[in-house]
């Protein structure tokens, strides 16, 4: 499973990045305006630090403007994946888009069936968002199952983008069930590196480290 990180730091993103734990980076509307920087600007930046497709998403809600966003949005670099939004405009700039061989990430997906949608009309990436449903009770990683299920029945080369992760089970689930990629804010991806049990053996070695005063250097 490929790791996108899900922020607009760029801190944030070239410390995971030198791990080479970035496959690549998703960004958003609120992530921009959290950043507080220009968009096209910080996109820039993100894209020439890391090799992978880099989500920046439009802003009209029309496919006219849509489309002439993302084509702006695309000259920024080869890596970008122009994020739109699953409604009917959100599809028809995703068909134009993808046919002019730019990479298009559909954001907000809720269901299988906009999943499906989103497949037709040639997008590089689908974003079903889990922790929101969860947020809302129902099973957001039932939704990745039943996507990966209907991708594999038909051959649809769409990658499933699981998105809104909230928690490092969440990476661990969706692995599990074979999303193609997870986007993550870089907090998640780092707290996959915890186990209370490691906490617990690392406490004992110290303390006869130091009892026997074992050095190294
Ligand atoms: C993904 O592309 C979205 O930017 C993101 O995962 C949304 O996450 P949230 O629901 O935690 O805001």
């Amino acid at each position: 499973m490929k790791f996108f990180v899900d922020t607009a730091e760029i801190d944030q993103i070239k410390e995971l990045n030198d791990l080479g734990m970035v496959d690549g980076v998703t960004t958003n509307p609120s992530l921009i305006a959290k950043s507080g920087r220009d968009i096209l600007e910080v996109t820039k930046e993100i894209c020439d630090m890391v090799d992978g497709p880099v989500s920046a998403e439009v802003v009209a809600l029309d496919a006219e403007g849509m489309l002439a966003e993302g084509r702006k949005l695309a000259k920024i670099a080869k890596n970008i994946a122009v994020k739109v939004p699953l409604t009917w405009a959100g599809l028809q700039t995703c068909k134009a888009l993808s046919d002019e061989g730019t990479m298009v990430n559909v954001t907000l997906c809720f269901s299988a069936n906009q999943a499906l949608l989103a497949a037709k009309a040639g997008a590089t990436f689908i974003s079903p968002f889990i922790g929101r449903l969860d947020d809302i009770n129902i099973d957001g990683l039932e939704l990745i199952e039943d996507i990966r299920t209907i991708y594999d029945n038909y051959g649809f080369d769409t990658q499933i983008l699981a998105a809104s992760i909230r928690s490092a089970n969440h990476m661990s689930e969706c692995a599990k069930i074979g999303a193609d990629v997870a986007t993550a804010p870089p907090a998640v991806i780092k707290a996959m590196a915890n186990h209370v049990l490691t906490d617990k053996g690392l406490a004992g070695f110290m303390a006869d480290i130091e009892k026997a005063g074992i050095k190294i250097l």
